[in-house]
Order: structure tokens, then C-alpha cells, then sequence
């Protein structure tokens, strides 16, 4: 079984980079295999995680829709897209990224989300962690039935209309069948302590922990220059934070 993380909140929190630092924390900490999914549409883990995606499985959904017919003799519809979702699937140093990509448009997806479905869940168990970044709306996964996690982490920022968000996201996952063994806040960007009408905000939410990241300005210049990850100092305070975070939660 994989262990799954799931990263949510609205657009532009810090997601994508608690994420990116989240699969860089655990390549660290151990030598496990981990799959790191973009699940935005806009999609931009892989520039954190210094990896270039060729292709998303939204394209191969699309390719499948259109192309039923055209799949190479001799190749039955699985071994298609079991050979497609390889495609999707790029190797970073100490992790392999899978794009997502669109969600469906208009058209009678059914039979190939099935198939893919089942290949996603087979290639997810293949990886001792699994770190999907999703977009505010949680399309992708709101695509699936039922959905279990072994950690969801609700990002926000230090503001009292973002833990509110956060918690209007936390009561979606919920109605959208997404169930998490454990529930934690991040409070990301942080420069001061938190003010109170935030912290009593913060209270109010039906998490198991509160995880607070400070504001780090090479975090910031990093994601301005297009830099990875893997370039950011060990040393860096919001990294550290994450990382002593997710050793005790994870
Ligand atoms: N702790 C932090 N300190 C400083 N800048 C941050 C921090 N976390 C994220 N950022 C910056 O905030 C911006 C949005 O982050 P991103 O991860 O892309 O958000 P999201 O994926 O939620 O849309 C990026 O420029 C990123 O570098
Ligand atoms: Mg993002």
C-alpha cells in the first residue's frame, strides 16, 4: 500500500511548493519510492521539481477519445494506455512525476476513466509515497468515487479570509467522499506572529495539527527565477520547518 499525501488549498498559498519541498523532505529522509502527481491543470510541480513533463493524461484521455480506432494493431486498449500513462510519467532525481494535466471536457469518458482509473491506482501502488498537488476545485480527484488519504495537508495563508477558505475546503474534500486519516494545517508565509482573530479562526478548524512556514524570500526568488527545489539550501528556514514537520506527521 502506498501512503498517500494530498495537498489542498486555494490558488497561489504555496501548494505546489509545500509540495515540492514535501517530495524533496522524504527523497531525504529515506530511499523510498515516491510519486509526485499534478493534479493542477495549470499545471507547474514539475518546474519546482526540475522535471519537464512531455505529455498529461488529459491528453491521453483526449488522444483515446478521438483516436478509439487508431491504436496500433496487434494492442489491445489497456496495453495502450498502460504504454501512454508511461509517457505521462517523467523521472525526476529520486521521483517520478505524473502530470494530469486537463480535466475531461464534454464527451463520453466513462469507459476510458474507467481504464485509467484502474491504472492509476495499480501505477500509484507501485511507489511507497504518493504527493498529489490538486488545484483549488479538487477536480481530478472529485472525478474518483471514493478516495482515501493517509494525510491531507490544507494549505493557507496567515490571513483570516484564508483559514476560512481552507475550511470551506476541508467541508468539500468531506462531501466529495475524500477521506483523510489525518487532517493538518499549514499556515504558509508566515513573517509575524499570527494575529489573533486569525489564531481564533485557526481554532475553530477541525484539523489534527497546525503546521506553521515562515515567509522565506529565496522560496519567493526561487519560484521568480524558475529555479528547482533541489537548488534551495538545506538550511533554508521554511524548508526546515516543512521538513521537521512532515518527519513527525508523516
Ligand atoms: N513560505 C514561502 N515563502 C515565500 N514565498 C513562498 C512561500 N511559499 C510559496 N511561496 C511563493 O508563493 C507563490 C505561489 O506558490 P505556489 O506554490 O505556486 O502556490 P499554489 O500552488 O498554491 O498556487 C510562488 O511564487 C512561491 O514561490
Ligand atoms: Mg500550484
Amino acid at each position: 500500500m502506498s501512503y498517500r499525501i494530498a495537498v489542498v488549498g486555494k490558488g497561489g498559498v504555496g501548494k505546489s511548493t509545500i509540495s515540492a519541498m514535501l517530495v524533496r523532505a522524504l527523497h531525504q529522509s529515506s530511499d523510498k519510492l515516491i510519486m509526485a502527481v499534478d493534479a493542477d491543470p495549470n499545471a507547474n510541480l514539475g518546474e519546482k521539481l526540475g522535471a519537464r513533463p512531455e505529455h498529461t493524461i488529459g491528453e491521453l484521455r483526449e488522444q483515446l477519445l478521438k483516436k478509439a480506432d487508431e491504436i496500433p494493431p496487434g494492442q489491445s486498449k489497456q496495453e495502450y494506455v498502460e504504454y501512454q500513462m508511461r509517457l505521462a510519467t517523467v523521472e525526476g532525481p529520486g521521483f517520478d512525476l505524473l502530470t494530469m494535466g486537463r480535466p475531461e471536457g464534454p464527451g463520453c469518458y466513462c469507459y476510458i476513466n474507467n481504464i485509467l482509473r484502474t491504472f492509476l491506482d495499480l501505477a500509484m501502488e507501485k511507489y511507497d509515497f504518493v504527493v498529489i498537488d490538486n488545484e483549488a476545485g479538487m477536480e481530478h480527484l472529485s472525478r474518483r468515487t471514493t478516495m482515501s488519504m493517509d494525510v491531507l495537508l490544507l494549505v493557507t495563508d496567515p490571513t483570516k479570509v484564508g483559514v476560512e477558505t481552507a475550511s470551506r475546503l476541508l467541508a468539500l474534500a468531506k462531501e466529495m467522499g475524500l477521506e483523510a486519516k489525518k487532517k493538518v494545517l499549514i499556515i504558509n508565509g508566515m513573517r509575524e506572529a499570527l494575529h489573533d482573530v486569525v489564531q481564533q479562526e485557526v481554532e475553530r478548524i477541525d484539523v489534527d495539527e497546525v503546521v506553521r512556514i515562515p515567509f522565506s524570500d529565496d522560496l519567493l526568488n526561487f519560484s521568480t527565477e524558475g529555479l528547482s527545489i533541489w537548488e534551495l539550501s538545506e538550511a533554508d528556514h521554511a524548508y526546515k520547518a516543512l521538513a521537521t514537520a512532515a518527519a513527525r506527521i508523516i
